[in-house]
Formats: structure tokens, C-alpha cells, sequence
């Protein structure tokens, strides 16, 4: 087909353990968003690598442009127009902006041993405008928020003039200004007639730019369709291989009795101001508010992360001072923050390890040896509840697919039996149906006697998992809202009008 520019013909790819791709098929057109879609470990960001000459396929061919093409390197795909965008960023951290963007392609004058620093750094402006970017092309990037990152690796795949851009889910970090400017400079690019390849897990999201969408299942090719005509519900149906019940899964209702937290007053110059909320025994307590507004701030104080200013902490009725995080995980709170990166994935280490990572003294013996027997059950048993994606417990944590690393976190602090749990964005990055697995673990642990805080930026999650919401805005609670009275209205009101 000619206006196929580029297409990849029955790719197969096996890792140790793993059949990764299976026959899988997929094609791009000149200018169309084409969506690539599957759960967690589908096979989505393998496809991709393959595609720009990350990993070498065991089977199949790509043809670009007409022509049969092998790629050695990233580098090979790159001199063709083909650029890709990890899902796990690939910046150097201590370089700066300019130097990311434009690193082993520095702009060099006429003598081609001295950089053209004026030049290239007109450029780097000029790209970043294009963004709506406040960023200076100095700026170190470690010392970049992880949208601002975001965006620079975005930067970079625009300064190369892509043919082919793929983004394996650029969105998850982005805040909705972000999303609304990446949105532009995509639909910019389209016009250019770039082929753009589009990882996301978010379905609502990709109705608004999407033009078509694949869908893969365990390593396999599913279908091809057109956004425009698609019915959410039946994508879903083709991701999962089956029919989801309700995506909120129903707990009894919840009867406020005992407070395990009460807040009062906290203040941290600044950030927040005057917090005063109270959290119960068997409740899951929303926090929302939009980007900035001071939610991660507040978990962070709650979990000794940050120092606060003053007010009073009380955890089930006795005032308590939590300095430091080792206190806060010994009082009972647990806190799975919306960076899971740095929160310390040890890629090298299996997934058993990675999940008993800081629970071992919970499962050693007397004489301080661990009941290896016990934690390989204990592991087992949460690597089947969460859905993970592994052929053993002792592949490395390295292996896994993106959205299958973040669920071992979400074990680690499970198996740890805390009694209050805040989740930080936890299905960000989460297929469907291990979010409906992650609502019911939810519902399970209040079930027992836990109570949860839950940070998310996504409204229906909000109303459809919380007992209660606090509204955040600019550090301060601007509102509380109950099941009853909450829509996505009623906390948009409270997130953003001005005081
Ligand atoms: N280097 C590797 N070694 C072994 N197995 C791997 C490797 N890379 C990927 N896999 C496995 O291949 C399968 C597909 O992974 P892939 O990363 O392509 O999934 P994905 O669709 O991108 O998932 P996600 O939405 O979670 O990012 C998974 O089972 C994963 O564990
Ligand atoms: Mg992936």
C-alpha cells in the first residue's frame, strides 16, 4: 500500500523466558497519529525499539519509505528521520538543556573543532518557544521538575525533524498545559507530515489527537481502527481479551468512626498553609487539586519527608512529632510517591527482591534469618494479585515493562501491613485492567482496617474511589467534598477559583 510510508511486516521478538512480539504487524502513514495500545507488558515499547534500531528483531522486516531497512544502532534510525522518545528518559542529568538537546550533533562553525555556541543556543530557544516552554537552554536538567524533563526530551525529538516520532507514553508526567502545548507541536509536526507513534494509557486523552489506533495483546497484533469511529468500551474489550465490570468496584459504604489522622493547622512557609483535615479508620480520602497545588507537599510533610513550620500531627489520638521518614514507616504510614523512578526500583535485583526490599525484618526469624519459603509465597501471592507480568520471581526488575515496574512498588508497600497508605497517582502509567486490580486491592486493604490517601489528577478516579475529597489549591485546602455532593464540576470550582 503505497501510503504506507512505513510498515513493519510480521516482527517477532523472544527474550530469555519471554515472547515478547509475535508476528506482529503495524503500519504508519505520512501525518496520522496512530496510537499503539495494550496493557501492561503487551509488548508496546518493544515494538518501538525495534523500530528505532534499539533491539534487532528475531523475525520479520521493516520497510520505510520503500525500502527494506535494518538499523544496527539508534543511531542508524536516526540518520533515516526515525526518533523515539523512552518511556524512560534518556537525559543526562548533569548536562544542560541545550547540551541534551543538540549532544553528538553540537552546532560547529565553518572549522568544524569549534562549537557555534550563538547559533545553537538560537536554536534551543527557538524550539522551546515553539513548546511554550519556560525553561533556560543553561539550565542544568537535574534541576528540572520531571515534566519539565519531559519536555526537553520532546525538544530534542523535534530538533532532529522527524519523520517518524514515537512517544511512549509522554503524557504520564505532563501537567495539563504541558499536554495542551505537546498536544499543538504534535498536531504541528502532523502537518509537516510526520508519522507520529503514540504509547498511552490514557484513552480519553488520545481521542483528541489520535487518528488511528493499534491494539496489541501479550506480544500479539489485534486490530487496527480508526479513532473517529471506535468505541471506547470495545478498544478496552479488544485490550483485555474480555469484558470489564464496573472499573470502581463498589465497597460497603463507609461509616466515619475512628480518626486514625487528624491534621491540625500545618504550615510550611510557603507551600502550605493552615491544614487542618482528619482521616478515619477504613476510609479512602481523595486529595485532589490541580498540578502545583500543593498535594505531593502535603503527602511529602505527612510522611517526614519535608520539615514543617509548625502544627500538630495526631495519629489515633496522640499528638505525634514524625521527624523523619524512618518514623513515619515505624508509626504506620506508608507513602508510594508519584516518582517511582527515584523512589528506588532496584533495577539489578529480582522481582522478589525488589518486593521484600524493606520487609524483611517482618519476615525473619528470632535469630534475624529471613524465611525465604514465606517470602517467595508472600511475593507469589501479590505478583498474582497485582497482575505482574513475569515469567519467574527471579527475573530481574530491569526486564519488565514499564507500567509492570511501578506494580512492584505498589507490592513492596502492601506487603509492608501499614496502617495508613498514601498512593501518589497510582495507576499513572497503569493499563485498565490493572487499575480495576488496583481499585480492589484498595477496597481490600480498607476492608481490613486500613485507611488510605489517594493523589490523583484523574476526576473519575477521584469520584469513583474516595469516601471523601480535599480540595488543594495553591498549598491551602479550598474545599471538602463528600460522596454525595462531588463532581468533577464541584472540585474544578475549588481547584481554580482564585481566593
Ligand atoms: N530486555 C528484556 N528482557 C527480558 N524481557 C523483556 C525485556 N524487555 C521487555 N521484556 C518483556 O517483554 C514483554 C513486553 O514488554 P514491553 O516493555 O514491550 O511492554 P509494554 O507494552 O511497553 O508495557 P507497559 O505498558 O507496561 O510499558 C514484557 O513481558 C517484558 O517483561
Ligand atoms: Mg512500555
Amino acid at each position: 500500500m503505497s501510503d504506507h510510508f512505513l510498515q513493519m511486516n510480521n516482527i517477532t521478538k523472544r527474550f530469555p523466558g519471554v515472547l515478547a512480539l509475535s508476528n506482529v504487524s503495524f503500519n504508519l502513514r505520512r501525518g496520522e497519529v496512530h496510537a499503539l495500545l495494550g496493557e501492561n507488558g503487551a509488548g508496546k515499547s518493544t515494538l518501538m525499539k525495534i523500530l528505532s534500531g534499539v533491539y534487532r528483531p528475531d523475525e520479520g522486516e521493516i520497510i520505510f519509505e520503500g525500502n527494506k531497512v535494518k538499523f544496527d544502532s539508534p543511531l542508524d534510525a536516526q540518520k533515516l528521520g526515525i526518533t523515539i522518545i523512552h518511556q524512560e528518559f534518556n537525559l543526562f542529568p548533569d548536562l544542560t538543556v541545550e547540551e541534551n538537546i543538540y549532544i553528538g550533533r553540537e552546532f560547529c562553525k565553518n572549522n568544524r573543532w569549534r562549537l557555534d555556541v550563538p547559533a545553537q543556543r538560537a536554536s534551543v530557544k527557538e524550539i522551546l518557544a515553539k513548546l511554550n516552554l519556560k525553561i533556560k537552554p543553561e539550565t542544568r536538567v537535574s534541576d528540572l521538575t520531571v515534566a519539565q524533563q519531559q519536555m526537553v526530551e520532546i525538544a530534542k525529538a523535534i530538533s532532529v525533524n522527524a519523520k517518524v516520532l514515537v512517544m511512549d507514553e509522554p503524557t504520564a508526567a505532563l501537567t495539563e498545559s504541558e499536554i495542551d502545548s505537546l498536544f499543538r507541536v504534535t498536531r504541528l509536526l502532523k502537518e509537516q507530515g510526520t508519522g507520529v507513534v503514540y504509547i498511552s494509557h490514557r484513552l480519553e486523552e488520545l481521542a483528541l489527537i489520535a487518528d488511528r489506533a493499534t491494539v496489541m495483546r501479550d506480544g500479539q497484533y489485534i486490530d487496527t481502527v480508526d479513532y473517529e469511529t471506535v468505541q471506547i468500551s470495545d478498544l478496552i474489550t479488544k485490550m483485555v481479551g474480555r469484558k470489564l465490570g464496573d472499573i470502581y468496584p463498589r465497597r460497603p459504604p463507609f461509616t466515619a468512626d475512628k480518626k486514625v489522622l487528624e491534621v491540625k493547622n500545618l504550615q510550611r512557609k510557603g507551600v502550605l498553609h493552615d491544614i487542618n483535615f482528619s482521616l478515619h479508620q477504613g476510609e479512602v480520602l481523595g486529595l485532589s487539586g490541580l498540578m502545583g497545588a500543593g498535594r505531593t507537599e502535603l503527602a511529602r510533610a505527612l510522611f517526614g519527608a519535608d520539615p514543617i513550620d509548625s502544627g500538630e500531627i495526631w495519629l489515633n489520638g496522640e499528638l505525634t512529632k514524625i521527624g523523619d521518614v524512618h518514623q513515619a514507616i515505624e508509626k504506620g504510614i506508608g507513602y508510594l510517591t508519584e516518582d517511582r523512578k527515584k523512589e528506588g526500583l532496584a533495577l539489578g535485583l529480582s522481582v522478589e527482591l525488589n518486593i521484600m526490599l524493606g520487609n524483611f525484618p517482618e519476615y525473619s526469624d528470632k535469630f534475624g534469618i529471613v524465611k525465604e519459603k514465606q517470602c517467595e509465597e508472600t511475593s507469589q501471592k501479590l505478583v498474582n494479585a497485582l497482575r505482574i507480568k513475569t515469567p519467574h520471581l527471579q527475573q530481574a526488575a530491569l526486564n519488565l515493562s514499564g507500567g509492570n515496574q511501578q506494580k512492584i512498588i505498589i507490592a513492596r508497600w502492601v506487603c509492608k501491613d501499614t496502617d495508613i497508605l498514601i498512593f501518589d497517582e497510582p495507576t499513572r502509567g497503569i493499563d485498565v485492567g490493572a487499575k480495576l486490580e488496583i481499585y480492589e486491592l484498595m477496597n481490600r486493604l480498607v476492608a481490613k482496617g486500613k485507611s488510605i490517601i489517594m493523589i490523583s489528577s484523574e476526576l473519575p478516579e477521584i469520584l469513583g474511589m474516595c469516601d471523601r475529597i480535599l480540595v488543594m489549591r495553591s498549598g491551602h485546602i479550598a474545599g471538602e467534598l463528600n460522596q454525595a455532593n462531588a463532581s468533577q464540576e464541584s472540585i474544578m470550582k475549588y481547584a481554580t477559583l482564585e481566593d
